[in-house]
């Protein structure tokens, strides 16, 4: 592609951008500064996680920490409880992590370079490039799925994914290098493009800014790209899940999950371990007595494994003292403290049964 090509397309793409860009809760408005905390909070967010889903999360998030500085001096719990249903609860940790470094050794000044942000928690190679484009206006290469997809269109790759990936990314690298003065509205002008344009499915290319030069189009193959190499199937995993009461008031037990464990510092059921052969009998993971299977089962898909859990109800014996880790939750309370989806929908099934 000649210089004189990425110049046409980059300005194809910010004159659309300027007509028809997205009004999201963390984007500043046409011709304002964005806020980089929200810049930050919202990527992290939408690290495997979609612009609606996004949504209502970052609200309330803002709304209870308006502030990188009180975020950082929030209990970490907390931090968990208004993230559970989000998933990937590391970057929950992380985030937290961020927070009271930029807060405490940054001033609450977030750094604007791509060399510093990697090196913060939860900050990889993506989000470090789309928060130092999209806060701070400096160049960067910000290719995320979306991305990929225009790429692979507009250039017709024809290798499937993920082994594009390099080139799918040196592909979009030799235009955005280019774009000095406007790298945010830009990486933005492409994520929008790609969510509202070149959708996966019908995309519309009548409507395309950059349809002269798209080569996936003159082929006739854009709706076909990027292809994708077959997946394996997912593992799939088995256990028990355990919705404990306690006699004097129905209350149930629930535990705090280890940091290093799947779900690590959220609240939960009590689980068995998860494993790989359906007919393994795992030990409860405490003395209980009185139990009874269901016949209930809760199905959880994870990125690499689907889980299904047999629920099984139980008393704890009545002599046994209770880990530091184990909360008795009453039933109506349940709905409030914040559960992973996987324990919400065995308390569905449990309280609606
Ligand atoms: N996906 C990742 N980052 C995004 C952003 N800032 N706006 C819209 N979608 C995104």
């Amino acid at each position: 592609m000649d210089n004189n090509s990425k110049v046409v397309f980059r300005n194809n793409i910010l004159e659309w951008y300027d007509r028809h860009r997205r009004v999201l809760p963390w984007r500043a408005l046409k011709g304002k500064t964005p806020n980089p905390y929200y810049v930050w909070l919202s990527e992290v967010m939408l690290q495997q996680t979609t612009v609606v889903t996004v949504g209502p999360y970052f609200h309330r998030f803002i709304e209870k920490w308006p502030s990188i500085d009180d975020l950082a001096r929030a209990e970490i719990e907390d931090v968990m409880h208004e993230w559970a249903g989000l998933g990937y609860y590391a970057r929950a940790r992380n985030l937290h992590k961020c927070a009271q470094i930029v807060s405490f050794s940054h001033k609450g000044i977030f750094p604007d370079r791509q060399e510093s942000l990697i090196k913060l928690p939860g900050i990889g190679e993506y989000s470090s490039n789309s928060i130092a484009a999209i806060a701070y206006n400096k160049p960067a290469n910000v290719v995320d799925g979306n991305v990929e997809r225009v790429m692979a269109r507009y250039f017709a790759v024809i290798e499937p994914l993920p082994d594009s990936k390099k080139n799918l990314k040196e592909l979009a690298g030799s235009i955005a290098w280019g774009e000095t003065s406007r790298s945010g509205d830009y990486a933005q002008a492409l994520m929008d493009l790609g969510a509202t344009i070149c959708t996966p499915k019908s995309p519309k290319c009548m409507l395309c800014p950059l349809k002269e030069g798209c080569m996936g189009r003159a082929q006739g193959i854009a709706e076909t790209l990027p292809a994708k190499k077959a997946k394996k199937p997912k593992p799939q995993k088995y256990g028990q899940i355990y919705w404990i009461t306690r006699k004097s008031d129905g209350a149930i037990l629930l535990e705090r999950r280890d940091d290093k464990q799947m779900l690590g510092g959220m609240l939960g059921l009590i689980t068995s371990e998860w494993a790989s052969d359906s007919n393994m009998n795992p030990q409860p993971p405490i003395q209980i007595k009185e139990s009874k299977n269901t016949t209930l089962q809760v199905k959880h898909s994870f990125t690499h494994f689907d889980l299904h859990l047999d629920i099984i109800t139980a008393h704890l014996k009545s002599t046994q003292k209770p880990e530091n880790s184990h909360v008795w939750i009453i039933p109506s309370e349940l709905d409030k403290i914040g559960l992973p989806t996987l324990f919400k929908k065995a308390v569905k099934l449990m309280m609606y049964k």
